[in-house]
């Protein structure tokens, strides 16, 4: 094993942000970002969001809306780690990208609004962050505001997500009487000073003894309500476990405010410590080591037409084994042919550059003609397919109806191609031959009608499709035949021919499955 692969290993974190709209995660970013040097201004993620295809034609809708399509990934230095932030699109851009994005990384950042507690796409994504047991590093933020009270925060944390919360800092009262954090784990003071932005590398006040009559002077009455407090903790909360932490069944919970740069430095300077580096990966095959000279890895997004002067598409693919260098050799295993790659690109905060050398945790982009499917697996030789890249059951569904009837063949083809990239997930009624569209976000329907227009030359237009979500079927073949049989009117094929049923509500989802004990519904289906 090579000492330098093993070390560059060592030094690479690559996580995701997860959070519900609003709560701040685009702040938080800049700062990181800010942190790590990779951006100069405030301000760049934001203005970034809306101008960065301001000239690509069929992404109009994007300006339209003045949200992204597009998630990228940024990569920064921070204290001689490099750091892959992979970004989780929410908002109206929210899409099954979001939720394949988690498949992708080593561990994520959870940020929690102090006011609202945990929401509904937090739930969401930490469902996906389960399958897989990613470590969870959580920030409660805009402590600067009133929100709710902190232990209150933490039970919504525990009972909703069902993992433990360890406090490894604690507000000083909230809103306008936030004073700032005490850091639980390095025993130190950080005092907060409303209105002024904090440059985030202030040094915190060691106090070690709760008792030192310099709480006091610094926080007059607040210091015996953090006496109390700290106290109320040392008796409720867990200490702090590092394997339970990498199981994903406890988080270590940080408090600050993002927009005053407050709290951020020390939540940073924690993930880089804790969050593991890039770990074994399973393949159908076997478990593959990172540190492995061969190289492999996996594409888990494929973005189209983000260069708008040349209509191409970006696979992005994360490396999980060996060294990747500039043109060289690997196997598509899908088609079984071999292809150079002379120009991945790896994506930086602000540009895209070539890439010459990356390694395990890192993401290349590869141009994509149009053969490369979301969960294919590119090596240097051996032939695996790596697994957990999976469909996530589409939550909003809509019917095509094509508008020239005589453009159905190229209905079809586009449907197929832009259902294996992962914009959309089509499904074909075994009865009648109307084509119903899943999503689990509203604009993967208008990126759908746009390309199919753009590229397939196809006009069509939505109807409503009653649907409330989708589940994949599996069983023992006699039982499938009948279940086939009774439930026809409900039942689909999917892009790859996978049995799927589309439920009209959820009393009837719960009906069927309750009626059809040996039948498996899948919430996922893994590609292949
Ligand atoms: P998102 O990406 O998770 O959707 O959230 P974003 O960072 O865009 O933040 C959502 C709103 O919350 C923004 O306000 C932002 O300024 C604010 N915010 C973020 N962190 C903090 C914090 O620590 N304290 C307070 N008080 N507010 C915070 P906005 O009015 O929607 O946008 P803007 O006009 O400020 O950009």
């Amino acid at each position: 094993m090579s000492s330098k692969l093993s070390q560059e290993i060592d030094r690479r974190r690559t996580f995701g942000i997860i959070s519900h709209p609003d709560a701040g995660k685009t702040t938080l970013t800049e700062k990181l970002l800010l942190f790590g040097g990779a951006i100069q201004m405030a301000g760049t993620v934001k203005s970034r969001k809306s101008d960065r295809h301001a000239t690509s034609d069929w992404m109009a809708i994007e300006q339209q809306r003045g949200i992204s399509v597009t998630s990228s990934v940024m990569k920064f230095i921070y204290r001689d780690r490099e750091i892959n932030l992979l970004d989780t699109p929410g908002h109206k851009d929210f899409s099954e990208d979001t939720y394949r994005v988690l498949t992708a990384v080593d561990s994520a950042m959870m940020v929690i609004d102090s006011a609202k507690g945990v929401e509904a796409q937090t739930e969401k994504l930490m469902e996906v962050c389960r399958m897989r047991n990613t470590p969870i590093i959580t920030f409660i933020n805009k402590l600067d505001r009133e929100g709710m009270e902190p232990l209150d925060i933490l039970s919504d944390i525990e009972d909703k997500l069902q993992i433990e919360c360890v406090p490894l800092s604690w507000p000083i009262g909230m809103g306008k009487r936030f004073r700032g954090v005490y850091d639980r784990y390095h025993q130190q003071l950080h005092l907060f000073t409303p209105g002024k932005a904090m440059r985030g590398d202030e040094e915190g006040i060691t106090i070690t003894d709760l008792a030192d009559s310099q709480l006091d002077e610094l926080l007059g009455s607040q210091a015996d309500e953090l006496r109390e407090e700290l106290e109320l903790l040392e008796g409720a909360a867990s200490p702090l476990d590092r394997d339970q932490f990498l199981q994903g069944t406890q988080t270590p919970v940080f408090f600050g405010s993002a927009i005053n740069n407050f709290g951020v430095r020390e939540l940073l300077d924690a993930f880089i410590e804790m969050a593991p580096s890039p770990g074994p990966r399973q393949t159908v095959q076997r478990e593959v080591q990172p540190q492995e000279e061969d190289f492999s890895g996996f594409v888990f997004k494929i973005q189209a037409n983000m260069d708008p002067a040349h209509r191409d598409r970006i696979a992005f693919l994360r490396i999980c084994s060996g060294t990747f260098t500039r043109g060289m050799k690997v196997r598509h295993h899908r088609i079984g042919k071999d292809i150079s790659i002379p120009n991945a690109t790896i994506f930086m905060a602000q540009d895209r550059a070539g890439v010459e050398e990356a390694f395990p945790g890192d993401i290349i982009g590869l141009h994509n003609h149009g053969t490369i499917k979301i969960g294919d697996t590119f090596t240097t030789k051996e032939p695996l397919q790596f697994t957990g890249i999976p469909n996530f059951a589409p939550e909003i569904f809509q019917k095509v109806v094509l508008r020239d009837p005589l453009r159905s063949k190229q209905l079809h083809k586009g449907l197929l191609q832009l259902s294996e990239e992962g914009a959309v997930q089509v499904f074909r009624p075994l009865m009648g031959n109307e084509i119903i569209l899943g999503a689990v976000g509203v604009l993967q329907f208008d990126v759908t009608m746009a390309r199919l227009k753009n590229e397939y030359n196809v006009e069509a237009i939505y109807q409503p499709a009653q649907y409330f979500t989708a589940r994949w079927i599996g069983g023992e073949k006699k039982q499938l035949v009948e279940f086939e049989k009774k439930l026809r009117a409900n039942l689909f094929h999917d892009a790859e021919d996978h049995l799927t049923y589309l439920a009209p509500n959820k009393w009837n989802l719960d009906y069927v499955m309750e009626q059809w004990p040996d039948i498996r519904f899948l919430k996922t289906r893994e590609h292949g």
